[in-house]
């Protein structure tokens, strides 16, 4: 049924409506569009413009396809319908005639996709949320897992300074966290109803849009009818958040790529998340990290794309807006996917603890410790530092860490080192010095781990 019969005398050609028609991307809010509906059909019976018993009549109808709509029963590949309004409204002409055609009045399918789709990213922000709580969940689980192990800290994919490995998992559990807030804040800016701003100036019927707002679970009305059914902020800010927190995925699977290279060979990820090689029986190919890197492009393009879309477009509505959906709805499948994938590799990690303490120890960051240990003994910093550089010379020419070197051989560079100086050279040492909020010594990373988790339990009440 095309909406817009009385005025045209020919029907769409082909090529337009595969342009045109949306129904087969759209059908994912068909249970908010029904719900849109079912709310309407009552904002019009407390309007006078329905009759109670029309009211009822769409009410259950509507309610038969929810239901339907909810276990996938509608037919949607037989339909030839344009877009999930269209569908709908015509299922509803088909059951009930007249009384179907009625609940069209005083809407535009302007003010219904609006608030459908709000709808729509309100439910998925929710399910996101979660899978953002139990990707927190699991990376809390891995540092509880490997509580006193070390892991090389990089700067410049430098070896830097020796960390405790749970510091590295509390990094991107901050990271998640904010990632949730921002869905939380999207959720608290996006909480206004479209409906019953009509095509683009409002309804001239007399809805109480408060009463409709609360049925539909908003927290009140939208304020300016032109602003509302032209507004796509809700999904920039969704696309922005999903791009950010991808982002954040990405570089935790270059890290664990990385760990996992066997240059590094600092972990191990279980089988039943890599991949083999068809020519070379060795390899273990980590293809679940390289595609969670790998699908930043598309949702990255996603948000560029909508940005690039809404620029120019004047006020109200204009047809552009309905590409706002594709983009949006692959992009939160495929960050629920890439936040389940990385739960399910950080629960397949084995960590290599020794290599990574060999590792640790291995990049020199216990020179300063041994500079200062040398300024303790009374030597000017300058000088210490001199030595303890030359200290590191003959370490790296015996490929050892410098506590790997005998105490003649030190006393050789300088004779005032005593045995005590293998208790600072300890890689531990130096991590337990750095023990203030937000450091990595093992204190302040166990104590962060438990309020972490604390935090979460009372989260989820
Ligand atoms: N399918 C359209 C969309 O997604 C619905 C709104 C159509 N409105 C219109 N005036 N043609 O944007």
């Amino acid at each position: 049924m095309a909406l817009w019969g009385g005025r045209f005398t020919a029907d769409s050609s082909n090529m337009f409506k595969q342009v045109n028609d949306s129904l087969n991307f759209d059908q994912a809010m068909a249970t908010q569009d029904i719900q849109g509906s079912i709310a309407w059909a009552k904002a019009l019976y407390q309007a006078g413009v329905l009759s109670e018993q029309e009211q009822q009549q769409l009410h259950s109808a509507l309610e038969d396809m929810l239901t339907q709509a909810q276990s996938g029963a509608l037919d949607f590949a037989a339909s030839t319908e344009e877009d999930i309004h269209s569908f709908v409204e015509a299922e509803l002409i088909e059951q009930l005639g007249d009384v179907g055609r009625k609940l069209h009045t005083g809407r535009s399918r302007n003010d219904q996709v609006a608030t459908d789709f709000r709808l729509w990213v309100k439910t998925h922000v929710l399910s996101l949320k979660q899978d953002l709580v139990q990707l927190r969940r699991t990376l809390l689980n891995t540092a509880s897992r490997y509580q006193h192990s070390i892991l090389p800290g990089y700067t410049h994919l430098q070896r830097a300074q020796p960390i405790v490995f749970g510091h590295w998992c509390l990094a991107y559990v901050e990271m998640f966290k904010r990632d949730a807030s921002r869905l939380d804040d999207l959720l608290v800016r996006m909480d206004q109803c479209p409906l019953g701003s009509g095509a683009l100036a409002g309804t001239t019927y007399p809805v109480n849009r408060e009463v409709l707002a609360n049925e539909l679970g908003f927290a009140s009305p939208t304020l300016n009818s032109l602003d509302a059914v032209s507004d796509r902020d809700f999904v920039l800010e969704l696309l922005f958040t999903a791009s950010t927190s991808m982002m954040h995925l990405s570089r935790l699977a270059e890290d664990l790529i990385f760990y996992n290279s066997g240059e590094a060979g600092f972990i191990q990820l279980g089988d039943s998340v890599t991949s083999g090689s068809s020519l070379m029986p060795q390899k273990k190919n980590p293809d679940a990290l390289e595609l969670m890197r790998g699908k930043c492009g598309r949702v990255f393009g996603a948000l560029q794309a909508l940005l690039v879309t809404m620029k120019g477009l004047p006020l109200a509505y204009n047809k552009d807006m309905q590409e706002d959906k594709e983009g949006a709805m692959d992009t939160v499948n495929q960050w629920h996917c890439c936040l389940c994938m990385a739960d399910e590799v950080l629960q397949s990690v084995t960590l290599n603890e020794d290599r990574c303490r060999e590792a640790a120890m291995k990049g020199y960051a216990n020179a300063t410790e041994l500079a200062d240990y040398l300024v303790g003994k009374g030597i000017p910093f300058r000088t210490a530092h001199d030595i303890s550089g030359q200290i590191v010379v003959a370490a790296i020419n015996q490929d050892k860490p410098i506590e790997a070197l005998p105490l003649s051989e030190l006393q050789t560079l300088c004779a005032d080192i005593d045995d005590d100086v293998y208790a600072v050279l300890n890689v531990e040492y130096g991590i337990n010095k750095r023990n203030n909020i937000g450091g990595t010594s093992f204190k302040t990373v166990t104590e962060a781990l438990y309020r972490e988790l604390e935090k979460m339990d009372s989260e989820e009440g």
